[in-house]
Order: C-alpha cells, then structure tokens, then sequence
C-alpha cells in the first residue's frame, strides 16, 4: 500500500526532527522542509524526503504540499531574546511564514495543519496553572508572532475551511537538543556548560519555575492531533506536563558548581493545565522531568 505523505517544516530542528522520525516509524511518508538557518541536515531521518526551502517563499511551498494529508508547521526562529533584538526578521519568519504554510497547504487540498504554537502567548500571569480561556499577554515579539500564528489558523478553519489545531507547547526537553549558540534554551546550555566543566549559568535567582515537557511527549501530541477527528477547527491546546520545577531544581539535577547572572525579562512561572488535550485527544504526558533529565545526563555522557 502507498504510504500517505506528510510535510513537516522546520523538520531538521530539534523538534521537528524527533517528530519526523515519529511519523516514519508510523509508516508515513514525511517531507522535509527546512532551511537549515538552526537545522541540522545530520538530525533528519535517512527515509524522509528532504527539501532546502524557505517559507518565507510561497511558490516553493506550493509543489511540495501537493498531495500531502497532514501539514505539521514548526518552521520558527523561536529564541525570545532574539526576536527582541531582531522583531522584523522574525516577524517574516514566524507570521509571514506561517500564512504562506497555510495558504499553501489550503490550495493543495491538505486534511489538516498542526500548528506549534508556543506557551509564551501567555506571557507573564498571574494565575497558575495556565488555562487556555485566559487571554494572552505576549511579552516579546516571539510570543506575539507564535500567537498571531494560532489566529491565522483558526482564520483558516473558519474562512477557508482548512482544518487547524493549535498545540502550545509548554518548554520541551529531550534528544537531539541544541545545546550550541548564544541563544541556547536553559536545558541545552546547562548540559553544555557541565560538560565543559565550566559553571552553570542562572538568570537571577533561579526561583523562576518552568513547566518542562518531553519531546517524545510532544510528537504524540502532532501525532494525535492529526489523526483525530475531533479537532480540526483551530483550536487551541496546552501540551505540557502540568508539573512546573525552578530553574535552581534544574541546575542542581544536572549538577555541578552554579554561578548567577542578570536576570532577563521572562515570565516568572510557567505550568500547564493540560485537561483541554486530554479532554479533547486523550494526550496525557507520559515522561517526567526527573527521567528525561537522566537520559540526557546518558547521551552527553554526565556520569554524576
Ligand atoms: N523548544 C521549545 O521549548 C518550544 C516551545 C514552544 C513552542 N515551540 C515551537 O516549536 C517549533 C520547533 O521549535 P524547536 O525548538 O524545534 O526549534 P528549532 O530552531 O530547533 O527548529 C526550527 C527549525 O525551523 C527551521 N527554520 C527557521 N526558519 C526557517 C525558514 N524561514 N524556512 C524554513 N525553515 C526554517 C530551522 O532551520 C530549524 O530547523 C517552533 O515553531 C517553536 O516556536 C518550541
């Protein structure tokens, strides 16, 4: 029997790349596409057909999108710090690039878009844990331009009749990780900097919690939000564990000698209320903090 294709962008990236290699153990056939601005060639699946393209550019969107069912949109410069220094750039990425994945997928008759949309929409609340009725409050041209992109998809739905679903991941861990360049996420850059023997660095006083989500975890989700048929019409759902930890919990797991820096302009909390994925895709996380974070100490060979 054919295989059905799907499209992944962003698929060279870390979670594009666990979500690709999840598809195809699926028995999909999944396209690729990325253009290897944070990318990695070395991290997509030998089976997936890959293309180099830029989703900023329509027309090339287009030819590859032909007779996919499934759209899984992950393409983003997702670092907060840089899209403040960079609000245009990412702006043309992260909404102009998700517009052009929707256009394009709606004129090729796809089934449906899984759209990656982040928790920092939320911003910094308040009221824990996040539900997803509060209204959001982005605090960076990233957390704006991921929620304008939840907009666009449930405009889609309504408007084109192009089935979405938005899954707002809460920080997500797990194999394959960047843990390189000047914009590294926490779990990345710890791993590194223990492992060069080198200080781990906390910004302020490392009581700032997050809700930290497996990305195995999260491929389940893509997976089950595309396959079900009881979400499609843009909605919006939290992926994350519903368990948050400080940053010192963090620190302290991975070990080794701690050394505090400025603090930056981030949320103090983040955690999940998960009950709207469970409700409406039976998706319940299924690794903790604590195991993940051990298997990650395994493959950067962290003995203690
Ligand atoms: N990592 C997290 O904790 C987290 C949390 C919430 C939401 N998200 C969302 O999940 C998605 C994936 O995040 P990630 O952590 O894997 O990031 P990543 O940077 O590892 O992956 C993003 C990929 O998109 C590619 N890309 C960037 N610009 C492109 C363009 N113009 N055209 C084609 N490809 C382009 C990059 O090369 C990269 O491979 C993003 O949409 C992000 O906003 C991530």
């Amino acid at each position: 029997m054919d295989r059905i294709k799907v499209v992944v962008t962003g698929g060279a990236g870390f979670i594009g790349s666990n979500l690709t290699d999840g598809l195809i153990e699926k028995g999909y056939e999944v396209h690729v596409i990325d253009n290897l601005v944070a990318g990695k060639k070395e991290r997509i699946h030998a089976d997936a057909i890959f293309h180099e393209k830029d989703i900023r550019n329509l027309e090339d969107l287009h030819v590859i999108m032909e007779g996919a069912k499934y759209v899984f949109h992950l393409a983003a410069l997702p670092r907060v710090q840089f899209s403040i220094e960079h609000p245009v750039l990412t702006n043309e990425v992260n909404v102009v690039g998700t517009l052009n994945v929707l256009k394009a997928a709606h004129e090729a008759g796809v089934k449906k878009v899984v759209y990656s949309a982040s928790s920092s929409a939320y911003g910094d609340q308040s009221i824990m844990p996040l539900r997803e009725d509060m209204s959001a409050h982005p605090i960076s041209p990233y957390g704006l331009q991921k929620y304008i992109g939840e907009l666009y998809c449930k405009l889609y739905s309504e408007v084109y009749g192009l089935p979405t679903v938005s899954l707002r991941y809460f920080n997500v861990f797990g194999p394959k990780l960047d843990p390189d360049g000047a914009y590294a996420l926490a779990v990345g850059l710890f791993l590194r900097l223990r492992k060069e023997g080198k200080p781990i660095t906390v910004t302020g006083d490392g009581t700032q919690t997050r809700d930290m989500t497996h990305v195995r975890d999260v491929v389940r989700a893509n997976i089950l939000a595309a396959e079900s048929d009881t979400v499609g019409q843009g909605e919006v759902m939290n992926i994350g564990s519903g368990k948050n930890h400080t940053i010192n919990d963090l620190a302290a797991l991975i070990g080794g000698p701690v050394e505090h820096i400025a603090p930056r302009l981030e949320p103090h909390d983040t955690l999940a209320d998960n009950s709207l994925a469970k409700k409406l895709l039976g998706w319940e996380p299924q690794v903790s903090f604590e195991d993940g974070i051990a298997e990650l100490k395994k493959i950067f060979e962290i003995n203690s």
